[in-house]
């Protein structure tokens, strides 16, 4: 177990070692094992986040809101239309200026190509941790979140089948986050991992390499299957959500027509059927429910998504605690 995390800023997982991921996960079962308890474990008394959101949040908010105020901390939430950064607040200024207000910065932005180099900008001039939310790269926390439920429900993800699946939505062109921090984080655990996308919907190849070389070097294994029935074949872990093909194109129109030739890539009874019997279905949530996934599978009884939602809670604490 690596200690010694305070002051660390956690924007993708990859930035710490697998022997620090294991602190983490090792630290948010204890949290959650304390709060079932009621125990109390007011490890961050007086200490103050500040949550800077440029874009809507249901779990993270609530979450990470509630984690710090059991951690007998308070939690700021700032969303950026009420500040003044569209009237030219530069991220180093914000660094510099909420860093000195707060004991951690934990921000949610996740424009294309705007998202990870505003977070990477604001850490660099802030002297508290900097703390990703989701950004248009990575969701650090999300995926956090389903490596402990994974372990909670499968064991070690060692030799694990997890299929990465696109799945058809309509609503928005999703970020790529939580596929691409998924992929990195899981081939890190020796997990055998299966990327399952239409061909427009790649993710970028920076971050697929990463994946590939984190396989080798964990003993596991990662794939990449063009066919989605083929991605739900014998896995023990599936991952079915949408993300948009901004790396096709840039025009939203042409996305939707795009995305439209693969309204029949929806999570259903028969697809989870291909799958291991005891398999579990996974979402980050929201979903587009009857056109991601049928109500049957979401609530049916090998959804985990609401344990997954209730992680958020515990590894967010843990992170907090361990760098703030
Ligand atoms: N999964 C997730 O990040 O949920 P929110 O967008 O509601 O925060």
């Amino acid at each position: 177990m690596q200690t010694g995390l305070q002051g660390r800023d956690l924007i993708s997982t990859q930035d710490w070692t697998k022997s620090e991921i294991d602190t983490v996960i090792d630290v948010a079962l204890d949290l959650k094992r304390r709060r079932a308890l009621g125990e109390k474990h007011a490890l961050l008394d007086d200490k103050v986040l500040a949550m800077l959101f440029f874009f809507s949040s249901t779990r993270t908010r609530a979450s990470f809101e509630a984690g710090v105020a059991q951690l007998g901390g308070h939690a700021q939430f700032i969303e950026s239309r009420t500040t003044q950064i569209s009237h030219g607040d530069t991220p180093k200024e914000i660094g510099e200026i909420l860093g000195r207000y707060n004991d951690g910065l934990a921000i949610r932005q996740v424009d294309w190509g705007v998202g990870n180099d505003y977070q990477r900008a604001v850490a660099e001039a802030s002297r508290v941790p900097v703390l990703n939310m989701q950004c248009d790269l990575y969701h650090p926390f999300q995926v956090l979140a389903d490596l402990l439920t994974i372990i909670e429900h499968k064991g070690d993800p060692r030799g694990l089948t997890i299929n990465v699946s696109y799945a058809y939505a309509s609503s928005y062109q999703k970020p790529l986050s939580v596929p691409q921090s998924l992929i990195l984080l899981m081939t890190r655990f020796g997990a055998n991992v299966r990327l399952t996308r239409p061909p427009e919907f790649k993710l970028m190849p920076d971050i697929v390499a990463q994946a590939e070389n984190n396989a080798r070097t964990a003993g596991g294994s990662f794939e990449v299957l063009e066919d989605f029935d083929a991605g739900f074949r014998d896995a023990d872990v599936v991952y079915p959500k949408s993300w948009g093909c901004m790396l096709t194109t840039d025009d939203l129109e042409e996305s939707a027509r795009i995305g439209a030739q693969y309204s029949d890539w929806i999570a259903d009874e028969r697809r989870m059927a291909l799958a291991k019997p005891d398999a579990i279905y996974m979402h980050c949530l929201p979903a587009d429910r009857g056109v991601e996934v049928t109500d049957a599978v979401i609530d049916g009884p090998n959804s985990v998504v609401y344990d997954e939602a209730e992680n958020r809670l515990h590894v967010q604490k843990a992170v907090m605690a361990l760098t703030m």
